[in-house]
Order: C-alpha cells, then structure tokens, then sequence
C-alpha cells in the first residue's frame, strides 16, 4: 500500500464525537488552554474542586520551575453513590479465567481498607516506603491503593524486572515492607515470589544500616485463584504473611490518612543517562489532580465508557491510566494479565468485543507486532463499540498509526498519540484529541498548563517551522516530578540545568508551519525498546561485568517491531575469544541483571572502538556501523580511523 497520500492528510476528528465531548471545539480548547498557561491556579482551582479535600482547595503556584500546592488534605474520590459500579473487570492469560476478578467500587474499597488495616498492623505508617512487585491481577491495585490510603510510598516494580533490579530498587528507596505474589500466569507459572527471595542471597545488605532492609513481607495470594497455590516459594515465618490468611478477618474501615497536597504519593523508578535508575517521586495533589484531568480530557472519558489501558502497572502508564485516572474519574476498566498474542493474535479484539471496550490505549510496538499477523484477527471481531484508539510510549510510525485508524478503528474512531514521561504525568502534547484534526505520527498539540518550546542547542526557542530541536517546558504545572528520591541535587542537573527556566525532556521535536509538535526521539544515551526506555550506561555496565570484556558501547538500532533494539559493541580482554556462546552469555547476563524486556538483539565484537582523541567514545559512527551505512560522517577529531573498517567486516551477518 502506498502511504504516502494518506500521511500528509489531516484528518479530522468523527463526527459522531462532536455531540457528547467535555470541550465542543478546538476554539473551547484554544480558550481552555490560554486559561491553563495564563492563570493556572484559577484554572487548577477550579478543577481541584471537584475533588474531595478536608480542607481548603486554593492552588498556587511559585514563578519557578516547580509547583506548590496549598491544598491540604487530598482524599482519593471514591464516587458517591457508585459503589455498585464495576471499577475493574479483571481478564487472565487464559480466556477461561475471567469470572474470578470482576470487583465494584464498594468492593475494591472493602479490599483496600482491608489491607491498609493489615500494613498498619505490621507497624508501617505514612512516610515509609512498600515495594509492590506484582502481576496484573487486583491486588496490585488494591495494594498500591492500600498504601496510598496511609500515607505509605508506593514503589511499584515492574514483575519483568529481575531479582537484582528488584534488590537496587528495594535498596535505593529504603522499603521497609514488599508486597509479592509467588507467580505470574503464562499458560505455566513464572515463579516471582523466587525473585524476592533471591534478594536475600544476591543482595548484600549494609550491616551498619539495618533498617535498610525490607523486614516484612507480604507475599500475597488470591482467595479466588487456585493456580497460584501451586507455587512453593521460600518462606520466613515471622516476616512473611500470606494474602488469603490475613485478609480475611481484617476490618473494612479504615479512615485516610489525611496528607498535605505535597506529600509524596508514590515513586517509580525510571532509567537514567548515568546507568543508576532514578526514584521519580510524585506527590499527592499535583499527581491526583492532573491523573484524573488527562483522563478526562485525553480520552474524552464519558460514564459509560468502558476503558481499557493495556500498560502493565508497574510503568507510569499503568499507575495512572490503569489505576489513578480511571479510579478518580469513577470509571470501569480492564485489568488484563495476558499477552497479545496468547491464545492467537486476535485476543485484543476479543477482549474488545467481550466487554465491549469504547475507549482502548496501547503501544505503538503492540500494533506493529499484531500488523503482521494480518487484518483477519481483527475484522472477525466486532470492534463497533469503539471511539478512541490512542497510543503511548514511542513514536507511532504512520504505517502503524493508518492500520489501527483504518482497520482496528474501521475509520470511525479518534486515534489519539499521547506523549509523556514517567516524570511529567502528561506533561505532554496531544490535548483533547478528540476533537483535534490529527495528522498520523504527529502529538499534535499541548495539554491544558504545558507550553512546549522547541530549543536549540545554544538555549534560543526556536520559531520557524519545521527545525528540530530539543523539546523542553516552560512552565510548571501539576503532575511534574518533584525530585529524585533521595538526591535533589541529580533532579535539578538532569532536567534543570541545561536550559535553566525550562524542563528538558531529553526528546528531540520539530513543529510544523500549521503548529503540529512532532517527536523525534531521545536526543541523550537512552534507547526506547518497545516503549520502554533502557539506559545504554546500564547495558554497558551489565557488559563489563563479564570477566571477559574490557570495554562495551551500547547504541540504539532501528527496529521493525520494537521501534528501536540496542546493539551491543564489546571489546574482549586480551587472549580472550569472541564466540557465538559468548554473544549468548552476554544477552543471558543483561537479561539477568536488568530483566528479560532488556536483553539486546545485537552483540559484535570489536576489537577496538572509534574514539576521539581525548578518548570519548564515538557513538554516532558506531551507529552507522550497526546499520551498515559506510557513510560515517565527520571522524577528523578520532583517534584512529582504521578501527572503523574492522568493525564493518565484523558485523553479524543478521544485523
Ligand atoms: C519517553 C518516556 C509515559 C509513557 C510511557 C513511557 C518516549 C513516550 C511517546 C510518544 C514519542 C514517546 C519519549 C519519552 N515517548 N510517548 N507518544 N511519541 N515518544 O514512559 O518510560 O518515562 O519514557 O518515552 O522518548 O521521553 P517513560
């Protein structure tokens, strides 16, 4: 199919939206936003007073780049009125299992009062920090909302990463509690619970600081779920307490703690340049507030929609489109714990039709992967319910971006690309996209209170249309990160001190002469693998660890699927030999280290590595090499030239 008439081409939002959207027209939102970015605390104000607040809701902001709240007292809105409404329906791996996991309003709040009654009795209390490492089944939710309830800092960590990720994180953040469950179900079980457990072994935990070491856990089960009784996990009785056993006789009251608007609410870890992952901490108000509002407004949230955000909680997505935006908005949405893929390639589209899904948020890399199976699994569904279709984490490539208008969205749906950051919640482009003429691959147009600015190099915003850039904010507003937990100072130099005034979000950006933002991708050492971001310093230290490599350099590689791979250069001590066994080892040990989404596609040897002459590794040459371009661009500052044609000769024949 030739594409490139459709690419170019604006295409407007359906007409069948028009009646019921929350903003009638790009007017209103013109009118909104210069409100949002001209008085934001009136703006913010208003909106906070839909909310549930002890006691005043006057929201102000400081001059700076950083947000202060006057609000005190936040209590998350469990609606009123609407405890019979169905706030998750929960979908396992297995399309057999769905019966088990529906769960109402009145019903969660039970749960989680239920549990916040069980962390209180094992003496945890607001300020101290719980590692959730979980699944995707309801008590995730429930115990992400559990600590939320005391006050406790969540942080939740991806169930893919591996055990020594785990341990960094649990290390870093001081969690005095984690919350686990002994598997995840894939057809078989995956034990986790073991990840937890090898902890205790891989980690050498500070003798002189003892409370740095989690001292209860609270391994959870499911009444309802037989399947993960089958797993036998390591057990310290005194310590560890299962689910099923405490939940039972635990009260369903529990009053709130009630927090200032800046408490922190949560943290989550993201990569970082410098390899060592950062604790993004997020606060009570500017998170709660700004969650809920780009739910309403991105997705044109309606309440009888039924929504579904297929991110797995344990990214920023899920925290907020799976649990706090659909939750503070009262709506009704999936929790799913399968794969795409699982038991074909249909089974989106048919969990689409089952639930008769109206709002549905993905990832680029998901679309590209179900493309390939051909458009049957999808048309054999009935998708008719559908009105928004929008994506998150990378670009969307217009290819991909037409398949899910045209075939997902049989050219009747909305297709919304919203870009933001585990930092800024939002703090994004695409704005009440409903109603936005899109253009496929673009992020269109700013969120209410974010003003993108495009910046060159040297600190000027740059004007003209079409000139990329790095993409910064200029303003502050709500869901913006507060701080690196633990090291401000790492806050302030890696997303102030370039352009001091702005917040940089380490994306490159270009806007067009009709005002459209396109994103370019990360401008800095990070690489975006299927939508999630991956240090290259992470990679390359996981390398090194290897008793035979000396030196690696890890660069981004296109890739068909996952938008981008890394492939991995590595220099072996002397004496030692490059093998196919090798190349296995080194893939086996970043999946190990960091966990299996990490794993790169390519390992070359190379026995030296272009560098310039004060030593700094040449990673745009390397670039070239990996893609096979002969055309390497400037070397004149490298030290040595001949190592470039050795690395040509050297690349995997696949690559
Ligand atoms: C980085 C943030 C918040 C969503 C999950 C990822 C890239 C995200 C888009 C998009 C182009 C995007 C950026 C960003 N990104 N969405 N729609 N178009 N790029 O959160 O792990 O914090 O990654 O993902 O590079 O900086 P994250």
């Amino acid at each position: 199919m030739d594409n490139s008439d459709e690419t170019a081409r604006l295409f407007p939002p359906p007409d069948r939206l028009r009646n019921e959207s929350h903003v009638k027209s790009m007017d209103d939102y013109k009118e909104m936003y210069k409100r949002s970015v001209e008085d934001p605390e009136g703006f913010w104000g208003d909106i906070a007073k839909q909310f549930y607040w002890k006691r005043s809701n006057i929201y102000q902001m400081d001059g700076g780049c950083q947000n202060k709240h006057l609000l005190q007292c936040y209590r998350p809105a469990y609606k009123n009125g609407q405890g019979d409404k169905i706030a998750f329906f929960w979908e396992g791996n297995d399309p057999a299992d769905h019966d088990s996991g529906n769960i109402t309003y009145s019903q969660l709040k039970d749960k989680i009062c239920k549990f916040a009654n069980i962390l209180k009795q094992s003496g945890l209390k607001k300020g101290d920090r719980v590692a959730i490492y979980m699944p995707m089944i309801l008590e995730l939710t429930v115990a992400m909302l559990a600590c939320a309830r005391l006050g406790i800092i969540h942080s939740i960590v991806f169930a893919g990463f591996s055990a020594e990720s785990l341990a960094d994180r649990i290390l870093d953040g001081q969690c005095s509690a984690i919350v686990t469950a002994d598997g995840v179900w894939r057809g078989h079980l995956l034990p986790k619970g073991h990840n937890v457990q090898q902890n205790g072994d891989y980690v050498d935990y500070p003798e002189e600081k003892p409370a740095q070491r989690p001292t209860r856990s609270l391994k959870v089960l499911d009444d309802g779920l037989e399947l993960y009784h089958a797993q036998k996990i390591n057990w310290t009785d005194g310590r560890d307490v299962w689910w099923h056993d405490v939940m039972g006789t635990a009260s369903t009251d529990c009053e709130p703690e009630w927090m200032d608007a800046e408490d922190p609410l949560f943290m989550l870890y993201t990569s970082g340049s410098t390899g060592k992952p950062k604790g993004v901490l997020h606060t009570v108000g500017g998170y709660m507030l700004y969650s809920a509002t780009t739910f309403k407004y991105a997705f044109d949230y309606q309440p009888d929609d039924i929504y579904w955000c297929t991110a797995d909680v344990g990214w920023i997505t899920g925290h907020t489109y799976v649990a706090y935006g659909p939750l503070n908005n009262g709506a009704t949405s999936i929790i799913f714990e399968g794969t795409p893929f699982f038991p074909d390639a249909g089974r989106f589209w048919a969990i689409i039709e089952k639930y008769k899904v109206t709002k549905f948020y993905t990832a680029p890399t998901a679309i590209r992967a179900l493309m390939r199976y051909g458009d049957e699994y999808v048309t054999k569904y009935d998708r008719s319910s559908l009105k928004v279709l929008a994506t998150v984490g990378e670009p969307i490539n217009p290819e991909a971006w037409l398949w899910y208008h045209n075939v997902v969205g049989n050219k009747q749906c909305a297709v919304v690309d919203t870009f933001w950051q585990t930092e800024t919640v939002r703090g994004s482009l695409h704005e009440v996209e409903v109603l936005t003429p899109t253009k496929p691959g673009s992020a269109t147009f700013p969120f209410f209170g974010i003003v993108p600015v495009i910046m060159s190099d040297e600190g000027v915003e740059i004007t003209e249309p079409n000139v990329e850039g790095y993409l910064v904010f200029k303003q502050p507003w709500p869901g913006l990160m507060r701080t690196v937990y633990g090291d401000h100072e790492r806050y302030e130099t890696t997303y102030f001190k370039k352009f001091p005034g702005y917040y940089c979000t380490g994306d490159g950006a270009k806007r067009d002469e009709d005002g459209y933002i396109w994103v370019t991708g990360r401008i800095d050492d990070m690489v975006n693998v299927s939508g999630h971001l991956l240090s290259t310093a992470e990679i390359e230290s996981a390398l090194v660890e290897h008793p035979t490599v000396a030196e690696a350099a890890v660069v981004s590689h296109p890739h068909k699927i996952k938008g981008e791979c890394t492939y991995c250069f590595v220099t072996l001590k002397e004496g030692k030999e490059f093998s196919d066994a090798l190349v296995k080892e080194l893939m086996d040990r970043v999946r190990k280290k960091i966990g299996p989404f990490a794993q790169p596609d390519f390992v070359q040897n190379a026995p030296g590595l272009p560098k310039t002459r004060s030593g700094k590794i040449m990673r745009r040459v390397l670039r070239k090499i990996a893609v096979g371009d002969k055309n390497v661009g400037d070397i004149t500052t490298m030290a040595d030239e001949t190592v470039i044609d050795k690395l040509f000769q050297l690349r995997p024949p696949e690559a």
